[in-house]
C-alpha cells in the first residue's frame, strides 16, 4: 500500500544517503515544484539546506513576499533572498523576441544564483556540492523525448540548463519520479498551506512571456493588477481548482474607448484559462459570459491602462499555453 508518507520517508531517506554530510543549495522560483523538494530536504538535512530565491521583478502581486515569509516565517528554512529586479528589468529593455528574453533571463539567472553561491560557499561552513532541483516525471520525458525525436524546441524550458556541470555541482532531485498531483498532495503531507500547494504552474520566465512584445516597468504593473483581479474572480467563482492555469496577458495594442466624457486610448489585456493533465496538450476553459463580462468590467475600472478585454479560446495545439 504505497502512501505519501511511505514516500515522504523513502526520500529523505535518500536525500540523507546521497548528501551524507554535505551541503545543500536550492533555488526557488516561488513555484509548487521548488517548494516542495526544499521542504522535504530541510528535513532531510536540516540547516545544511541553503534557499536561494532569486527575485527577478517578474512575479505576479504579492508572490515574492508570499515566498519569503513561507520560507522563513512558517518553516524557518535559512532563505537569501536575491532582489535583482532592476538587473533583469534593465536587461529586457528593449527586447522583443521570446526566446531572446528566456536566453537573457536564463543567463541572469545563473550568474544571480552563481554569484550568491559563492557567498555561501565562504560562509566557513564549507562549499555547497550539491544542488537540488525540483524536477517532475514529465520533465524527465519530455527531455528524453525531445534528445531522441526531431530537433524541435518550441520553446527553451530550461531556464537553469547547465548550471549544475557549470558550478561542478551533483543535482539533488527528490521529485523526478512524480507527477504535479503527487507532488501537490507530498507538499499537503509536508504541512504546506492548501493555498500554496494548489497553486497554479507559472513558467521560469514570469509576466516576461505575458507582456508580448517590449516590456516596461509600467505595463508589469498594469498587468499585474489585471491579473490579480482575474484571479480574484476565477477565486470568488469557486473555479481555481477547476482550471490548470489562468492568467492575463497584456497586449502592446491600444485601443480607443470612450469613459465619461472623455476618450480613451489604452492597452487591450487578455485573459487566458485552460485545462489540462500535464500541460502538454490543453483546453480552453468554457467560461460563462457572466463571469467574463464580471471580471472584465473589474479589470477596465479599477485598473488604469486597461481599456478592454478580450477572451482566447485557442486550445493547444495549436496555440501554447502562453502566449510567448
Ligand atoms: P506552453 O506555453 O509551451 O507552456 O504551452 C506549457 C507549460 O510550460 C510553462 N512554460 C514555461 N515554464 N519556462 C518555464 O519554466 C518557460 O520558459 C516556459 N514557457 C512556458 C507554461 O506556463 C505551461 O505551464
Amino acid at each position: 500500500d504505497w502512501t505519501m508518507g511511505a514516500f515522504r520517508q523513502e526520500a529523505i531517506a535518500s536525500i540523507r544517503a546521497q548528501v551524507g554530510s554535505g551541503r545543500v543549495l536550492c533555488g526557488l522560483s516561488g513555484g509548487v515544484d521548488s517548494a516542495v523538494a526544499a521542504v522535504l530536504i530541510h528535513e532531510a538535512i536540516g540547516e545544511r539546506l541553503t534557499c536561494v530565491f532569486v527575485d527577478h521583478g517578474l512575479l505576479r502581486q504579492g508572490e515574492a513576499e508570499e515566498v519569503v515569509s513561507l520560507f522563513r516565517g512558517h518553516y524557518n528554512i535559512p532563505l537569501v533572498h536575491v532582489e535583482a529586479q532592476d538587473l533583469f528589468l534593465g536587461a529586457l529593455t528593449g527586447i522583443r523576441d521570446p526566446e531572446e528574453k528566456r536566453k537573457i533571463i536564463g543567463r541572469l539567472f545563473i550568474s544571480a544564483f552563481e554569484a550568491e553561491a559563492k557567498k555561501i560557499a565562504a560562509d566557513g561552513r564549507g562549499a555547497p556540492e550539491f544542488l537540488a532541483q525540483g524536477t517532475l516525471y514529465p520533465d524527465v520525458i519530455e527531455s528524453v523525448s525531445f534528445s531522441g525525436g526531431p530537433s524541435v524546441t518550441i520553446k527553451s524550458h530550461h531556464n537553469v540548463g547547465g548550471l549544475p556541470e557549470r558550478m561542478n555541482m551533483k543535482l539533488v532531485e527528490p521529485l523526478r519520479e512524480l507527477f504535479k498531483d503527487e507532488v501537490r498532495d507530498l507538499g499537503r503531507e509536508l504541512g504546506l498551506p492548501e493555498a500554496f500547494v494548489g497553486r497554479h504552474p507559472f513558467p521560469g520566465p514570469g509576466l516576461a512571456i505575458r507582456c508580448p512584445g517590449g516590456i516596461t516597468p509600467e505595463k508589469l504593473e498594469i498587468l499585474r493588477q489585471a491579473d490579480a483581479i482575474y484571479l480574484d474572480e476565477i477565486r470568488k467563482a469557486g473555479l481555481y481548482d477547476e482550471i490548470w492555469q489562468a492568467f492575463a496577458v497584456l497586449l502592446p495594442v491600444q485601443t480607443v474607448g470612450v469613459m465619461g466624457d472623455g476618450r480613451t486610448y489604452e492597452f487591450v489585456c487578455a485573459l487566458r484559462a485552460v485545462t489540462s493533465v500535464d500541460g502538454m496538450t490543453a483546453d480552453f476553459y468554457p467560461f460563462g459570459m457572466g463571469f467574463l463580462g464580471r471580471a472584465a468590467t473589474r479589470i477596465i475600472n479599477e485598473v488604469k491602462g486597461v481599456n478592454r478585454v478580450v477572451y482566447d479560446v485557442t486550445s493547444k495545439p495549436p496555440g501554447t499555453i502562453e502566449w510567448e
